[in-house]
Protein backbone atom coordinates (compact mmCIF):
# COMPACT_ATOMS: atom_id res chain seq x y z
CA UNK A 1 0.00 0.00 0.00
CA UNK A 2 1.21 3.42 -0.72
CA UNK A 3 1.37 6.12 1.70
CA UNK A 4 2.58 9.52 1.87
CA UNK A 5 1.02 12.81 0.24
CA UNK A 6 -2.07 12.22 -1.66
CA UNK A 7 -0.72 13.99 -5.10
CA UNK A 8 -1.51 11.87 -7.50
CA UNK A 9 -4.89 12.18 -8.83
CA UNK A 10 -6.17 8.21 -8.03
CA UNK A 11 -4.19 8.27 -4.96
CA UNK A 12 -5.92 11.21 -3.71
CA UNK A 13 -9.26 10.19 -4.34
CA UNK A 14 -8.87 6.80 -2.62
CA UNK A 15 -7.58 9.34 0.13
CA UNK A 16 -10.18 11.13 0.45
CA UNK A 17 -12.82 8.35 0.37
CA UNK A 18 -11.57 6.28 2.99
CA UNK A 19 -11.38 9.58 4.89
CA UNK A 20 -14.68 10.81 4.56
CA UNK A 21 -16.83 8.81 6.70
CA UNK A 22 -14.50 9.14 9.84
CA UNK A 23 -14.87 13.43 8.74
CA UNK A 24 -18.52 13.39 8.29
CA UNK A 25 -18.44 11.17 11.25
CA UNK A 26 -16.51 13.78 13.44
CA UNK A 27 -18.03 17.07 12.01
CA UNK A 28 -21.55 15.29 12.97
CA UNK A 29 -19.92 14.78 16.54
CA UNK A 30 -18.20 18.02 16.90
CA UNK A 31 -22.08 19.75 15.89
CA UNK A 32 -23.90 17.81 18.00
CA UNK A 33 -21.65 18.31 20.91
CA UNK A 34 -21.94 22.59 20.21
CA UNK A 35 -25.58 22.39 20.22
CA UNK A 36 -26.04 20.54 22.96
CA UNK A 37 -27.16 22.68 25.92
CA UNK A 38 -27.15 21.10 29.41
CA UNK A 39 -27.90 17.40 29.77
CA UNK A 40 -31.59 17.36 30.52
CA UNK A 41 -31.35 14.55 32.57
CA UNK A 42 -33.37 13.92 36.09
CA UNK A 43 -31.78 11.30 37.77
CA UNK A 44 -34.58 9.93 40.19
CA UNK A 45 -33.14 7.76 43.50
CA UNK A 46 -34.93 4.40 43.57
CA UNK A 47 -33.93 3.61 47.14
CA UNK A 48 -33.66 5.88 49.49
CA UNK A 49 -29.88 6.05 51.67
CA UNK A 50 -31.45 3.62 54.07
CA UNK A 51 -32.24 0.78 51.85
CA UNK A 52 -28.71 2.10 49.50
CA UNK A 53 -26.94 1.03 52.65
CA UNK A 54 -28.84 -2.01 53.63
CA UNK A 55 -29.25 -3.50 50.30
CA UNK A 56 -26.39 -2.69 48.05
CA UNK A 57 -23.62 -1.19 50.36
CA UNK A 58 -23.74 -3.83 52.86
CA UNK A 59 -23.66 -6.76 50.57
CA UNK A 60 -21.11 -6.05 48.46
CA UNK A 61 -18.40 -4.67 51.79
CA UNK A 62 -19.54 -7.97 52.79
CA UNK A 63 -18.23 -9.83 49.30
CA UNK A 64 -14.99 -7.71 49.96
CA UNK A 65 -14.12 -8.29 53.58
CA UNK A 66 -15.32 -11.80 53.56
CA UNK A 67 -12.45 -12.40 50.97
CA UNK A 68 -9.36 -11.30 52.68
CA UNK A 69 -7.73 -12.42 55.78
CA UNK A 70 -8.21 -15.55 57.71
CA UNK A 71 -10.99 -16.74 59.84
CA UNK A 72 -10.11 -19.30 63.44
CA UNK A 73 -12.83 -22.51 62.62
CA UNK A 74 -13.36 -26.00 64.43
CA UNK A 75 -10.69 -27.42 61.48
CA UNK A 76 -8.50 -24.36 62.67
CA UNK A 77 -7.22 -20.98 60.38
CA UNK A 78 -8.89 -20.67 56.95
CA UNK A 79 -7.68 -18.48 54.59
CA UNK A 80 -10.81 -16.28 53.04
CA UNK A 81 -8.61 -15.02 49.77
CA UNK A 82 -10.27 -16.46 46.63
CA UNK A 83 -9.02 -19.69 45.23
CA UNK A 84 -10.81 -19.61 42.00
CA UNK A 85 -10.93 -16.99 39.08
CA UNK A 86 -14.71 -16.46 39.96
CA UNK A 87 -14.36 -15.60 43.16
CA UNK A 88 -11.65 -12.59 42.30
CA UNK A 89 -14.01 -11.79 39.84
CA UNK A 90 -17.11 -11.40 42.51
CA UNK A 91 -14.83 -9.35 44.96
CA UNK A 92 -13.90 -7.38 41.35
CA UNK A 93 -17.45 -6.45 40.81
CA UNK A 94 -18.53 -5.94 44.38
CA UNK A 95 -15.53 -3.61 44.39
CA UNK A 96 -16.42 -1.74 41.21
CA UNK A 97 -20.55 -2.00 42.87
CA UNK A 98 -18.59 0.24 45.71
CA UNK A 99 -16.88 2.62 43.62
CA UNK A 100 -20.49 3.35 41.62
CA UNK A 101 -22.11 3.83 44.99
CA UNK A 102 -19.96 6.91 45.76
CA UNK A 103 -20.95 8.68 42.86
CA UNK A 104 -25.04 7.55 43.82
CA UNK A 105 -24.48 8.82 47.58
CA UNK A 106 -23.66 12.24 45.22
CA UNK A 107 -27.15 12.49 43.92
CA UNK A 108 -29.29 14.95 45.79
CA UNK A 109 -31.77 12.03 46.99
CA UNK A 110 -28.77 11.26 49.08
CA UNK A 111 -26.12 14.16 49.47
CA UNK A 112 -26.68 16.31 52.35
CA UNK A 113 -23.43 18.64 51.44
CA UNK A 114 -20.01 18.94 50.82
CA UNK A 115 -18.38 17.06 53.33
CA UNK A 116 -20.60 14.13 52.76
CA UNK A 117 -19.29 14.49 48.69
CA UNK A 118 -15.82 14.34 50.08
CA UNK A 119 -16.31 11.31 51.78
CA UNK A 120 -18.72 9.67 49.02
CA UNK A 121 -15.58 10.29 46.84
CA UNK A 122 -13.19 8.21 49.35
CA UNK A 123 -15.34 5.47 49.09
CA UNK A 124 -15.16 5.54 44.96
CA UNK A 125 -11.31 5.98 45.14
CA UNK A 126 -10.50 3.03 47.85
CA UNK A 127 -13.00 1.36 46.08
CA UNK A 128 -10.92 1.90 42.64
CA UNK A 129 -8.32 0.27 44.50
CA UNK A 130 -9.98 -2.71 45.67
CA UNK A 131 -11.23 -3.40 41.86
CA UNK A 132 -7.02 -3.16 40.83
CA UNK A 133 -6.31 -5.66 44.20
CA UNK A 134 -8.67 -7.94 42.78
CA UNK A 135 -7.41 -8.05 39.48
CA UNK A 136 -4.39 -8.46 40.94
CA UNK A 137 -5.64 -11.27 42.97
CA UNK A 138 -3.30 -9.92 45.92
CA UNK A 139 -5.53 -10.79 48.91
CA UNK A 140 -2.80 -8.65 51.39
CA UNK A 141 -4.01 -5.53 49.32
CA UNK A 142 -7.84 -6.53 49.30
CA UNK A 143 -7.31 -6.70 53.05
CA UNK A 144 -5.56 -4.03 53.29
CA UNK A 145 -7.56 -1.57 51.20
CA UNK A 146 -10.77 -3.88 52.98
CA UNK A 147 -9.68 -1.55 55.85
CA UNK A 148 -9.54 1.20 54.61
CA UNK A 149 -13.35 0.70 53.28
CA UNK A 150 -14.32 0.02 57.09
CA UNK A 151 -12.66 3.30 57.88
CA UNK A 152 -14.94 5.42 54.85
CA UNK A 153 -18.08 3.87 57.01
CA UNK A 154 -17.20 4.78 59.95
CA UNK A 155 -16.32 8.24 59.00
CA UNK A 156 -19.28 9.03 57.58
CA UNK A 157 -22.28 7.03 60.07
CA UNK A 158 -19.89 8.78 63.10
CA UNK A 159 -20.88 12.15 61.03
CA UNK A 160 -24.47 11.73 59.99
CA UNK A 161 -25.87 8.46 61.16
CA UNK A 162 -28.69 9.56 63.65
CA UNK A 163 -28.38 8.11 67.02
CA UNK A 164 -31.32 6.28 66.90
CA UNK A 165 -30.87 4.83 63.00
CA UNK A 166 -27.82 2.77 64.51
C1 LIG B 1 -21.41 9.18 52.65
C2 LIG B 1 -21.97 8.61 53.85
C3 LIG B 1 -21.98 7.15 54.13
C4 LIG B 1 -21.05 6.22 53.79
C5 LIG B 1 -19.73 6.42 53.03
C6 LIG B 1 -21.50 4.97 54.31
N1 LIG B 1 -22.69 5.13 54.94
FE1 LIG B 1 -23.83 3.66 55.72
N2 LIG B 1 -25.19 5.02 56.32
C7 LIG B 1 -25.13 6.37 56.08
C8 LIG B 1 -26.31 7.00 56.64
C9 LIG B 1 -26.65 8.48 56.60
C10 LIG B 1 -27.08 5.98 57.23
C11 LIG B 1 -28.42 6.13 57.95
C12 LIG B 1 -29.50 6.03 56.92
C13 LIG B 1 -30.87 6.12 57.51
O1 LIG B 1 -31.14 5.46 58.51
O2 LIG B 1 -31.69 6.86 56.95
C14 LIG B 1 -26.34 4.74 57.00
C15 LIG B 1 -26.79 3.51 57.41
C16 LIG B 1 -26.15 2.33 57.16
C17 LIG B 1 -26.68 1.03 57.50
C18 LIG B 1 -28.00 0.77 58.17
C19 LIG B 1 -27.79 0.81 59.65
C20 LIG B 1 -29.06 0.62 60.42
O3 LIG B 1 -28.98 0.21 61.56
O4 LIG B 1 -30.12 0.91 59.88
C21 LIG B 1 -25.76 0.10 57.10
C22 LIG B 1 -25.86 -1.41 57.23
C23 LIG B 1 -24.66 0.82 56.51
N3 LIG B 1 -24.93 2.17 56.55
C24 LIG B 1 -23.53 0.22 55.97
C25 LIG B 1 -22.48 0.92 55.42
C26 LIG B 1 -21.25 0.33 54.99
C27 LIG B 1 -20.93 -1.15 55.09
C28 LIG B 1 -20.48 1.33 54.49
C29 LIG B 1 -19.11 1.27 53.91
C30 LIG B 1 -18.78 0.22 53.01
C31 LIG B 1 -21.25 2.56 54.61
N4 LIG B 1 -22.44 2.27 55.20
C32 LIG B 1 -20.81 3.79 54.19
C33 LIG B 1 -24.15 7.04 55.41
C34 LIG B 1 -23.01 6.45 54.86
Amino acid sequence: MRRGNPTEPALRAEYHSRLRLPMVMLLVLLNACAREPEPDVTFEAVVDTKQLMDWIMDPNSDVVWGSAGTIMTLEGEQDLAPTTQEGWDAVRNAAATLAEVGNLLKMPAHSRGEDWNEIASGLTSTAVLLIDAAEQQNDQLVFDYGGQLYNVCTACHQRYMLPESE
